[in-house]
C-alpha cells in the first residue's frame, strides 16, 4: 500500500511497455503476445540490471560480515524487506519473513503453526477454488494431526457461498486458509468478510496472495489477516523468492520452520536458542541476489500506482471477455463481479490444449490445463481451460490478436 504524490494519473502503456524487453521478441516469427502473467510475469529491465549490479559490484554473503562488500550487500537486501513491508503495509519489518514463494510460505504456515496447534478432530479450512499449494501442506498436515480438512463450496460464477462459510465455522474450527484472487477464475475473494467471521470463533486466518499482490492494494492492517503469502515472480520480480507476512505474536509463538545457520542466537550441543523475528524463520543464506532484486520490481509498480494498473487491467479483462464471448462455442469459466485479469475458458467439444499449441504458432502464450487447481476443475467437470492472464504491458491490440488466432484455431479443429 503506497501512498505517494508522485505517482501520475494515468498509465502510459507504450512507456511501460519499454521497459521490459522481452516484449521485443518474436515467437514463430510473430511478435510475443505474452498471456501466461498468471503463472509468472515478464521481468522489467531495471530488475535484471540489479541482479548484474550486485554480482558485479557487491556479492557477498550478508548479515555477518564486517567488509564493506557484506555491508553493501545487507543494506540491499533489507531494504527489500522494507519496500515489502509497505508494499503490504505490515506493521512492522519483523513481520515481513523471506521465503522462496507462496508455496513455501502456506507450508511454513503448516509445519510451524499447524504442527504445534493442530490436533484430533480440528478443523481447517480452506475454499474450493484453492491452488494446490493452499490444499496439499493442510492435507499433510491434517492427516499427520487427525484434523479435518472443510472446503467452502463455491456456485457456477465462481464465488464462494458465503453463507455455507458461515455453517462451516465452530469451535473446533482453528485455521482458515483461502485465497485472495484464484489463479483459475479470476475471481476476488471477500477475504475482510472471510477474515471477520473467523475471528468472531477464535480461529486464524491465512491469506494465499499469489495473485492478487500485483493487481490490488494490499493491506494486511486493514484486513487484519493473520498470515498474507505472495511470490516475487508473479509481480514483475524474480523467480524463487518471495514473503510470508504473520503477525508479530502468532510469529513469536510459533517454533522454527528450518534449522540452520541465521536463524539462531546461541548454538550449544545441549540446547539452542532461536534468533529474533523475520530471522528465526530465514536458516541458511537465502537467494540474495533475488532478493535485492526484487525491490526493482516494486519500485516499477509503485511508480505506476496500484489504482492505475487496476483501472488499466480492468479495462483489458472488460475488452476482453466482451471480445471473446462473441466467439461462437467458447464459455467463460468464471464470471464472479469481483474479478481480476484473468480470463479462464473453454470451446465447444475442442481440448484446451490443442488451442494452446495452436496460439503458440501465432505467437501467443496462454496457459492451458487445470492451472494446479485439479479439485476446482472437478467442481465444473472440466479437465482444464485455456487461460488468458494479463498484465499491465498488455493491450487491446493484442486481444485482438488472440481473438483472431482463436477463430483461426477453432476453424482448423473444428
Ligand atoms: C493462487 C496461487 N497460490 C499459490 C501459488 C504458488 O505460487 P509459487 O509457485 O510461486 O509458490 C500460485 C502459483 O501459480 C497461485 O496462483
Amino acid at each position: 500500500m503506497i501512498k505517494s504524490a508522485t505517482i501520475p494519473d494515468t498509465l502510459d502503456v507504450e512507456a511501460v511497455r519499454r521497459q521490459f524487453p522481452v516484449l521485443n521478441r518474436e515467437v514463430k516469427g510473430r511478435k510475443l503476445v505474452y498471456f501466461d502473467n498468471a503463472a509468472t510475469s515478464q521481468k522489467p529491465q531495471a530488475m535484471i540490471d540489479s541482479l548484474v549490479d550486485y554480482y558485479s559490484n557487491y556479492n557477498a554473503n550478508i548479515h555477518r560480515g564486517i567488509h564493506t562488500l557484506a555491508e553493501e550487500a545487507t543494506a540491499a537486501f533489507e531494504a527489500t524487506r522494507d519496500a515489502c513491508k509497505e508494499l503490504i503495509n505490515a506493521s512492522s519489518r519483523e513481520e515481513v519473513i523471506f521465503t522462496r514463494g507462496t508455496t513455501d510460505g502456506i507450508n511454513l504456515v503448516a509445519y510451524t503453526w499447524g504442527r504445534k496447534n493442530l490436533g484430533k478432530g480440528d478443523e481447517v479450512i480452506i475454499t474450493a477454488m484453492e491452488h494446490h499449494s493452499n490444499i496439499v501442506p493442510w492435507q499433510i498436515v491434517c492427516e499427520e494431526k487427525g484434523a479435518v480438512l472443510k472446503v467452502i463450496p463455491i456456485d457456477d460464477n465462481g464465488e464462494l457461498l458465503m453463507d455455507e462459510y458461515r455453517k462451516l465455522l465452530n469451535a473446533k474450527t482453528k485455521i482458515v486458509s483461502a485465497v485472495h484472487v484464484s489463479n483459475a477464475l479470476g475471481t476476488v475473494n471477500p477475504v475482510k468478510e472471510i477474515i471477520e467471521e473467523a475471528h468472531k470463533i477464535g480461529a486464524l486466518v491465512l491469506v494465499d496472495g499469489a495473485q492478487s499482490t500485483v493487481h490490488l492494494d494490499i493491506d494486511v492492517q486493514a484486513l487484519d489477516c493473520d498470515f498474507f503469502a505472495f511470490s516475487a515472480h508473479k509481480l514483475y520480480g524474480p523467480t524463487g523468492i518471495g514473503v510470508l507476512y504473520g503477525k508479530k505474536d502468532i510469529l513469536n509463538a510459533m517454533p522454527p520452520f528450518q534449522g540452520g545457520g541465521e536463524m539462531i542466537k546461541e548454538v550449544t550441543f545441549e540446547k539452542t536458542t532461536y534468533n529474533d523475528l523475520p530471522y528465526k524463520f530465514e536458516a541458511g543464506t537465502p537467494n540474495i541476489a533475488d532478493i535485492i532484486a526484487f525491490k526493482a520490481a516494486i519500485d516499477l509498480v509503485n511508480g505506476l500506482g496500484k489504482k492505475n494498473i487496476k483501472q488499466y487491467e480492468d479495462e483489458l479483462l472488460q475488452y476482453g471477455t466482451q471480445q471473446l464471448k462473441q466467439i461462437p462455442g467458447v464459455r467463460i469459466i468464471g464470471e464472479a463481479k469481483e474479478k481480476v485479469s484473468v480470463i479462464s475458458f473453454v470451446v465447444d467439444k475442442l481440448h484446451p490444449q490443442d488451442l494452446g499449441i495452436l496460439l503458440d504458432n501465432y505467437g501467443i502464450a496462454v496457459r492451458t490445463g487445470h492451472h494446479c487447481a485439479q479439485p476446482l476443475m472437478d467442481c465444473y467437470r472440466i479437465p482444464g481451460t485455456v487461460r488468458a492472464s494479463f498484465a499491465v504491458y498488455n493491450t487491446k491490440e493484442e486481444i485482438d490478436e488472440l481473438v483472431v488466432g482463436l477463430k483461426k484455431a477453432i476453424k482448423m479443429l473444428s
